[in-house]
């Protein structure tokens, strides 16, 4: 079998172990529309997986691009009934808390020697520790140190079924970022270069498969308890829009079901629904 073969037959195995119908395409430009297209078949029905091993022409958040994955990143999108989700926050929260902790199981399941082992291999790198991940609100996977983005997530509408999008960024190295993402991004085998590169994206894939369905059974309150114990922004300085307006100033507290409190520069708190609301990533605070 060779390697592109077999990277789709695993892709495929860690779909159905996760109990979903999981279609591998080779290129797209973006899995959110082939979702879609099998979203309003009516023999399809929500509950499909889509994969690209490559995707062109991927879409973000609040109308910005996400990078050609260059078969190094997985892209991946799924339905999900839309009449089954009582709030679309709790779910933009939910999936967010799963990818990042598919992340960290799949950090934490390479195989790392004990720290001074005598038999720890020498390494050339740096050394092989776990990395803390967050969230920054509402759904950005990112390594806590310095923030930069290890994962996102896009949920589109389409009549009664919600495309969940997933970016997860795997395989790429320091070098194959492009200039403007360089300091902003990082992939799973940056953070922990052990990690089996031929494996990697059908693991992450299945991980996060299973770990959407575990985190959307959890009752609201236990989803945000866990979301918050991963929030990177309460302390830091960061613009919001809401409303046409922009408010800069310290991150007070979130409540990412409800709002968030931001303390401007003049001491004025304001209160901005999280729904609503957005966060603006390349103005200083
Ligand atoms: C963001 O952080 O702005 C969201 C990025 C979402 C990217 C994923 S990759 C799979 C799916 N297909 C797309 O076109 N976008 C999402």
């Amino acid at each position: 079998m060779n390697t592109r073969a077999g990277e789709f037959a695993a892709l495929q195995r860690a779909g159905e172990h996760a109990g979903r119908r999981v279609i591998v395409v080779d290129r797209c430009e973006s899995t959110q529309d082939i979702a879609k297209d099998y979203a309003t078949r009516s023999d399809a029905g929500p509950g499909v997986a889509i994969i690209a091993r490559r995707q062109t022409a991927g879409r973000g958040r609040l109308g910005r691009a996400w990078a050609d994955t260059a078969e190094s990143g997985l892209a991946m999108s799924l339905t999900l009934d839309a009449r089954a989700v009582s709030d679309p926050g709790l779910l933009s929260i939910g999936v967010g808390l799963a990818a990042c902790q598919a992340c960290e199981f799949v950090l934490k399941c390479s195989p790392v020697p004990d720290a001074g082992a005598a038999t720890a291999p020498k390494s050339e790198g740096p050394p092989t520790v776990i990395p803390t991940l967050g969230l920054r609100w509402p759904n950005d996977v990112v390594e806590r140190s310095l923030g930069r983005k290890l994962a996102g997530i896009l949920i589109e509408r389409s009549a009664d079924v919600f495309i969940i999008g997933i970016g997860i960024n795997c395989l790429q190295r320091d070098t194959d970022w492009p200039e403007a993402l360089r300091a902003r991004a990082v992939s799973l085998l940056e953070l922990q270069p052990r990690l089996d590169r031929a494996s990697l994206r059908a693991l992450i894939a299945g991980e996060v498969l299973r770990s959407i369905d575990r985190v959307l059974a959890l009752p609201h309150v236990q989803i945000a308890r866990d979301w918050f114990a991963r929030d990177t922004l309460v302390g830091s300085r960061r613009v919001f829009e809401h409303a046409g307006a922009r408010v800069r100033g310290l991150v007070e507290s979130i409540d990412p079901l409800s709002h968030l409190i931001v303390r401007d520069d003049t001491g004025s708190l304001h209160r901005l629904p999280a729904l609503t609301t957005s966060m603006v990533h390349d103005e200083i605070a």
